[in-house]
């Protein structure tokens, strides 16, 4: 991937998509390596974010680079009428890649054809989130031993969710049985159900959440995306459509998994945290070790210990 953009987890093959988590598994074993000490890493946030932004800026500290950006477009020039086209020409001048989070869906790719360094999709509206599904799988691969032939429901808010989108995407490549469990004004966009049928693999609908938690290997959780709503009582018809509580995972299988992208609302209730199955917070720190492999990888510098 050296010097390419990531702009969707459609980017990558099966076999790109296992070197970064090799890698990965490699920077979890030594995270701490100054390999980019003479590299600047740009992270431009217009959209709010905690995860994404500072496990990448932990990452990229770790591995000895320095950080410039934003996590907020309104301290930039943005906020005098700058366009996202001259945004980035400038930071692509001043750093060594960029990692950028927009509302609005094909920005990251749009900037990626200005950019003269690597762009890094760290979430475009609803569209895609390349990098929390590479650290989606790298915690499906660690907790279930394999990404092949998993059965896994995905829960909440599958049209905006933009983490969704790219997990379906990413496990059409391995064989998935897919749960979808939505409100029926939620249901995944036929769009990326179109890529589940072009695999050949099955798939069920759901309303309701306890049909599938004694079916699945990993129960993704997500949050209602109050944001991505034009109707604010849309949104308040559904907030609480699923709230997971210890109690609903009595008959779930031992292997089960509970993963959420974060943050979370009220989704699931705080009672699940002390369950061993739960993997949401584990699961955020492996995006450390999985922007660290994609750092590395897409700047081309390797690790220490390979
Ligand atoms: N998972 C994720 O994108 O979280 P943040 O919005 O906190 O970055």
């Amino acid at each position: 991937m050296k010097n390419k953009s990531l702009i969707s987890i459609h980017d990558l093959s099966k076999e790109e998509i296992y070197e970064i988590l090799d890698l990965a598994e490699k920077f979890e074993q030594k995270p701490k390596q100054r390999i980019l000490r003479d590299y600047i890493v740009a992270t431009l946030f217009f959209e709010p974010s905690t995860r994404t932004r500072l496990s990448f800026e932990s990452a990229a500290n770790q591995l000895g680079a320095r950080i410039i950006g934003f996590s907020d477009a309104s301290n930039s020039s943005v906020q005098k009428g700058e366009s996202l086209k001259d945004t980035i020409m400038t930071v692509s001048l001043y750093s060594d890649i960029i990692v950028m989070r927009h509302p609005i869906e094909g920005s990251a790719r749009l900037a990626s054809e200005v950019s003269d360094v690597p762009i890094i999709n760290a979430g475009d509206g609803a569209n895609q989130h390349p990098t929390q599904c590479l650290l989606d799988l790298y915690s499906i691969r660690k907790t279930q031993g394999t990404l092949d032939n998993l059965n896994i429901a995905l829960v909440g808010d599958l049209k905006y969710g933009r983490t969704v989108h790219s997990l379906v995407e990413a496990m059409c490549k391995f064989n998935a049985t897919f749960h979808l469990v939505s409100p029926d004004i939620l249901k995944l966009p036929s769009s990326v159900k179109q890529h589940i049928k072009d695999a050949h693999l099955k798939y069920e609908q759901y309303t309701d959440l306890e049909d599938v938690t004694d079916k699945v290997d990993i129960l993704y959780m997500t949050r209602i995306q109050r944001e991505r709503f034009s109707e604010p009582m849309e949104y308040e018809r559904v907030k609480n459509a699923y709230i997971l509580h210890n109690n609903m995972l009595d008959n779930s299988k031992p292997n089960l998994r509970v993963l959420h992208p974060m943050p979370r609302v009220n989704e699931i209730n705080e009672d699940v945290d002390c369950n061993p199955k739960a993997y949401y917070f584990q699961q955020a720190l492996n995006g450390v070790y999985v922007r660290q492999a994609l750092l590395s990888n897409m700047l081309g510098v390797e690790p220490e210990n390979k």
